[in-house]
């Protein structure tokens, strides 16, 4: 399978900066396979969809789960698509913690933005809490348990993410990383099928940087990353999918 490495900025970068970062990749030739994407904030989408190199997908950290109407505040799918904007994040655990994201909501706008016919990375992952009273496996399959009525989809790609490990330097080791992994790849496998399994990426997420991202990807169920800090400055994202699998 190709290998998905994800840029999420977060609420991040000035003007100044998205235009520099991207400057800074303008020359930079893929590689085969790699699918090179970044997510920056809603106010700054048009701009990188102007300067990013083509190479590059531009996608939403966020959406609302209606397509317009009397929304105040929330952004589009409409608009998104009419941008040429190709994917969204969602239910990242800032979603979920910070701003009351419910698994309802959450399932309703993987739905809605499948259906406008954006990508989607669906983020899921146990806090500290809850692997340390080993409910990790139990915490994911309950997050993606609504992918049984909705059914496989070309477009959807899943990022595990542990809460523990995001912004704090503290990744998952390999190991763990691939047993939810595994256990995540195992499920879809009961819900649609084999094929329609290996169909679907799974990125890890959390404290991913140039130094362990080679031993992450490794892993027979990582299909790529989703990294926060380390996608901000050029030098260290290209790095990052400058790396060669070996798998
Ligand atoms: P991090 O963030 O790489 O800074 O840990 C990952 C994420 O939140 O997607």
């Amino acid at each position: 399978m190709d290998t998905y490495i994800v840029g999420n900025w977060k609420m991040n970068q000035s003007l100044e900066e998205v235009k520099f970062f991207f400057n800074e990749l303008k020359n930079e030739v893929p590689q085969n396979g790699f699918h090179t994407w970044i997510a920056p904030q809603t106010l700054h989408l048009q701009m990188a969809k102007e300067l990013a190199p083509s190479f590059i997908e531009i996608g939403a950290q966020n959406c609302s789960q209606f397509p317009n109407g009397a929304f105040t505040g929330e952004t589009s799918l409409t608009s998104l698509g009419e941008m040429g904007v190709s994917f969204t994040l969602v239910g990242h655990s800032e979603r979920r913690t910070l701003f009351n994201e419910s698994l309802a909501t959450i399932s309703e706008k993987t739905a809605a933005a499948l259906e406008a016919g954006l990508k989607v990375i669906l983020c899921v992952g146990e806090n500290l809490k809850q692997r340390e009273e080993e409910e990790t496996l139990s915490v994911v399959q309950q997050q993606i348990s609504f992918l049984k009525d909705l059914g496989f989809h070309k477009n959807l790609l899943i990022a595990y993410e542990p809460v523990w490990a995001i912004g704090t330097g503290r990744t998952a080791s390999s190991e763990q990383a691939q047993e939810v992994h595994k256990f995540i790849r195992e499920f879809l496998t009961l819900i649609w099928s084999e094929d329609k399994s290996k169909m679907t990426p799974i990125l890890y997420g959390g404290s991913v940087k140039p130094d362990n991202i080679t031993e992450l990807m490794s892993q027979n169920d990582i299909n790529g990353a989703l990294v926060g800090g380390a996608s901000l400055k050029a030098n260290q994202f290209k790095q990052l999918y400058q790396l060669k699998r070996e798998n």
